[in-house]
């Protein structure tokens, strides 16, 4: 779970940062698009490294979903009896966050596929032109809120989500632990904020 989640998120934030070229305006935004197909050009053919990130994110999607049920499934073999008492407040609540988060997840790829990708849900759904469609995208209040509440589902999926591949991966110590924390905090904030950027610009008309 902690190697499939550290490369998701080297991608979510690589994704975060081209996404704010929305504010640059239509040509700088679709010509970045333009730009992610031809990567690794000459060497490569074009759009190759687009579908190998594309097989590369489906693997990390599928092999960590499958470790959350099969660590789940332990979790519940090793307990099967419900507790007397109910276990410690903070433990159940972030399984229950990230349970819960994984699945607003996934849900949301396959709609952002259908929407951005594919264009088969989105409004508009004009081939090669991503800013066209995230500005009629974000015109639909239902899209909106779609988007935000993914966005926070990610935000609170990575806050704990870095902390416990940190633990998996013996980043942490009584030293850096601090430092982990507020790493986590400090990712999941950025993350979070950086992509609703985008949906809210178009609602208030900053990106038109
Ligand atoms: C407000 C938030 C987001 C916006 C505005 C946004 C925007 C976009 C756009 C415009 C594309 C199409 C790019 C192109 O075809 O050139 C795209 C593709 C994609 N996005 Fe997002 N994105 C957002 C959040 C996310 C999140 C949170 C994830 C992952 C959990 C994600 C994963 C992807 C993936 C996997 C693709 C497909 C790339 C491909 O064609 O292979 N996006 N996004």
């Amino acid at each position: 779970m902690a190697g499939t989640g550290v490369l998701m998120l080297l991608f979510l934030v690589a994704h975060m940062l081209g996404n704010l070229k929305v504010f640059f305006g239509p040509e700088e935004f679709n010509s970045y698009a333009g730009w992610l197909r031809t990567i690794g050009e000459p060497v490569l053919h074009a759009s190759w490294f687009l579908w190998l990130q594309r097989f590369g994110l489906i693997a990390c999607v599928v092999l960590h979903g499958v470790a959350a049920y099969q660590l789940s499934r332990r979790d519940l073999a090793a307990r099967p009896t419900r507790y007397q008492h109910r276990p410690p407040a903070r433990a159940s609540y972030a399984t229950r966050t990230m349970r819960w988060g994984g699945v607003i997840l996934a849900l949301f790829i396959v709609w952002h596929i259908l929407d951005l990708t594919t264009l088969t849900v989105n409004p508009l759904g004009k081939p090669h032109h991503p800013y066209e469609n995230v500005v009629a995208d974000f015109q639909v209040w239902y899209v909106n809120v779609i988007y935000i509440v993914a966005m926070l589902a990610l935000g609170f999926h990575i806050r704990h989500g870095f902390w416990s591949a940190a633990q998996t991966l013996g980043a942490n110590s009584r030293d850096r632990d601090r430092l982990l924390k507020v790493t986590a905090n400090v990712l999941a904030v950025a993350l979070t904020a950086g992509f609703i950027a985008v949906p809210v610009a178009v609602m208030i008309g900053v990106v038109s």
